[in-house]
């Protein structure tokens, strides 16, 4: 990690506890959610925190190389110009390797299943599926009406995912699109659509994730939850979550350092 980006995480770290939001949470779902997140000890349902974790680890033992097409730039990345809306960097990535470092851990996804099991979305966009561990989480809190389109530009990941898709819910409604961010944002068959949840989980640069704001917002209906992943991973990324935060579209929003999450209007 950039040195100065370690000191800026480690300046926020700090303060987290402080400014954690729990402060400015009002009674509704987001309330519903932290405090089941809390009771339940950061986890998920028994039976859905067994299965999608049995899967986990089985990526976990796979040491079987992959392509990828690498597009964001992940946690610790020196934001640049250059890859800020780039077409991917060919790579070579064990699936263990990825999957360790990229699926989010357990405690912070069975957040996002509290969040779907209250929100009861009819549908969720999720940016950056991976492996598909938190589509997973948010797919068995939402149940089985809600339809999920979930992105990712590395061809050869995705197809992992699906097969774990396939495997998980053989017969429910979970979209997947390979492309860049921006590229299937601009789709007709995403434009077409009002979402109640949005996760966005990849590419960690904050100019990027203005613009994937900004498009967004107009895709989602009115009450919508936003989430955002590692809001602090890099300056850039924390600059534009305090804008983004001020943006007359939200109503309120929750800074948990790992997780940003904004209710909006
Ligand atoms: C952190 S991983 C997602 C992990 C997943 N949400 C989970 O927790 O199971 C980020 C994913 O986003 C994809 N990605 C990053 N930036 C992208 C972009 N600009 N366009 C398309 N895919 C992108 C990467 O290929 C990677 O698989």
């Amino acid at each position: 990690m950039h040195i100065k980006d370690f000191l800026h995480r480690l300046g926020h770290l700090a303060t987290n506890y402080i400014q954690s939001s729990e402060n400015n949470i009002r009674k509704d779902v987001l309330n519903a959610s932290l405090t089941a997140w809390r009771v339940n000890k950061f986890k998920a349902e028994p039976d859905v925190s067994e299965k999608i974790e049995n899967l986990r680890q089985a990526l976990s033992n796979n040491h079987k190389v992959i392509n990828r097409l690498d597009f964001g730039i992940g946690i610790g990345g020196k934001p640049s110009l250059l890859n800020l809306f780039h077409q991917g960097f060919p790579s070579t990535v064990s699936i263990s390797k990825l999957n360790r470092g990229s699926s989010k851990p357990e405690k912070w996804a069975a957040l996002l299943f509290w969040i779907a099991k209250y929100k009861q979305p009819s549908r969720i966009l999720e940016l950056g599926t991976c492996f598909g561990i938190s589509t997973a989480y948010m797919e068995y809190g939402a149940g089985k009406d809600a339809e999920i389109d979930t992105v990712d530009g590395a061809e050869e990941v995705l197809e992992i995912a699906i097969q774990n898709f396939q495997y998980l819910f053989p017969f429910r409604k979970i979209n997947t699109y390979s492309g860049s961010f921006l590229e299937i944002l601009h789709k007709d068959q995403i434009q077409a659509n009002k979402y109640d949840i949005t996760y966005i989980d990849g590419h960690h640069h904050g100019m990027a994730l203005f613009k994937y704001f900004n498009i967004i917002t107009e895709l989602m209906n009115a009450k919508g939850i936003l989430i955002v992943d590692d809001i602090h991973a890099n300056e850039s990324m924390t600059k534009s979550w305090s804008e983004i935060v001020k943006s007359e579209q939200v109503e309120y929003h929750i800074d948990l350092y790992q997780l940003g999450i904004i209710q909006l209007k």
